[in-house]
């Protein structure tokens, strides 16, 4: 009988690798489209009176977030709710982490409770792929150290495919602190699988020389661009007692982002949080041409895209919106 059995299990197909979104460099451009023509769907649904869909029932989201959040850790908990999955949100301060808990127990913990997803943001680079080797969930990268945000750069391109009709051929210019920024090393990668060229745009000492993607020092390039991506300088990041800008004024009067830098009609993007008055001008924030909040609505669509994207494997089918009709 053992034996038998054991030719059986021999024979079974191999169990299909879990599905993560962990980096950019995971995906290929299909996978980008399938993501971004499921927000579509799931956006088209989201102006009905009742916006819950039946979709993930009976399925536990965890967000997991070591550092301080509002848009992403709030647009992952909407997101896994208008898709009616279970939601717990474990935040490092006021959990167990506060009395030095490491992250390996932590998801040791909350892999008990058999979680389908885990969405982890956390200060240390690699934090995402621990948390998936120590429990059976699917993993989501909200954030590593200064890695990877693969979901942001998904709702950003999703914001400008909206906004511009198009990705393909479009030229986008990032400015301001790309050094710390894992939401420029994910855009890079982004941008590069959809045919969008990018320059980037800031000091000396806050551009870092391993992405591949054109640098300069000089703002006035940002004319040319049909997309500038505003970045904060992300001091939390930065090394103690490293002198990256002379000050913040002078950082502001050589790379703010002002109208008179800009083109009339030239689209304005910023990840948030925003600083005011440092690298962007409220002017230009608040401009009509700023697609700051378009991107915080694509976050809630785009990461419902992914939510259901690895937990199913595919592109949102008509079935599962039929399901949607008749709930
Ligand atoms: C970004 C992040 O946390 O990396 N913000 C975000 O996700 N909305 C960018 C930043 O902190 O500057």
């Amino acid at each position: 009988m053992n034996s038998i059995r054991l030719v059986n299990d021999d024979l079974r197909p191999p169990e299909p690798p879990r599905r993560h979104l962990i980096s950019i460099a995971d995906l290929t451009r299909d996978d980008v489209e399938r993501l971004l023509g499921t927000a579509r769907t799931f956006e088209s649904t989201l102006d009905r009176q009742v916006k819950k869909l039946p979709t993930l029932k009976g399925h536990l989201v965890v967000n997991l977030f070591y550092e301080s959040s509002t848009r992403t850790s709030s647009s992952f908990e909407l997101a896994a709710k208008r898709l009616s999955a279970d939601t717990m949100n474990i935040k490092s301060s006021g959990s167990s982490v506060d009395k030095g808990e490491s992250l390996k127990d932590t998801a040791l913990t909350l892999g008990a409770y058999d979680p389908d997803v885990i969405v982890i943001r956390h200060p240390e680079i690699g934090a995402p792929q621990l948390v998936a080797r120590v429990t059976e969930a699917h993993i989501v990268n909200a954030g590593d150290g200064k890695n990877q945000h693969p979901t942001q750069a998904l709702l950003d391109l999703y914001t400008i495919q909206q906004d511009l009709g198009r990705l393909d051929g479009l030229h986008v210019a990032i400015v301001g602190d790309v050094l710390h920024s894992r939401v420029a090393r994910s855009l890079v990668q982004a941008f590069d699988l959809v045919g969008i060229r990018c320059t980037l745009v800031g000091p000396p000492a806050l551009l870092p020389r391993e992405m591949p993607a054109e640098t300069t020092t000089d703002i006035g390039v940002i004319r040319d661009a049909d997309v500038v991506y505003v970045l904060r300088m992300q001091q939390e990041r930065m090394q103690a007692g490293a002198n990256y800008v002379p000050s913040l004024r002078e950082y502001t009067a050589r790379w703010g982002v002002t109208p008179e830098r800009l083109r009339p009609g030239q689209k304005v993007m910023h990840p948030g949080p925003m600083n005011r008055g440092v690298e962007i001008d409220p002017l230009v924030a608040d401009s009509a041409d700023a697609l700051i909040e378009t991107q915080v609505r694509s976050g809630l669509v785009v990461r419902m895209a992914v939510l259901y994207d690895v937990l199913t494997g595919g592109p949102v089918g008509v079935q599962a919106l039929a399901a949607a009709e008749v709930a």
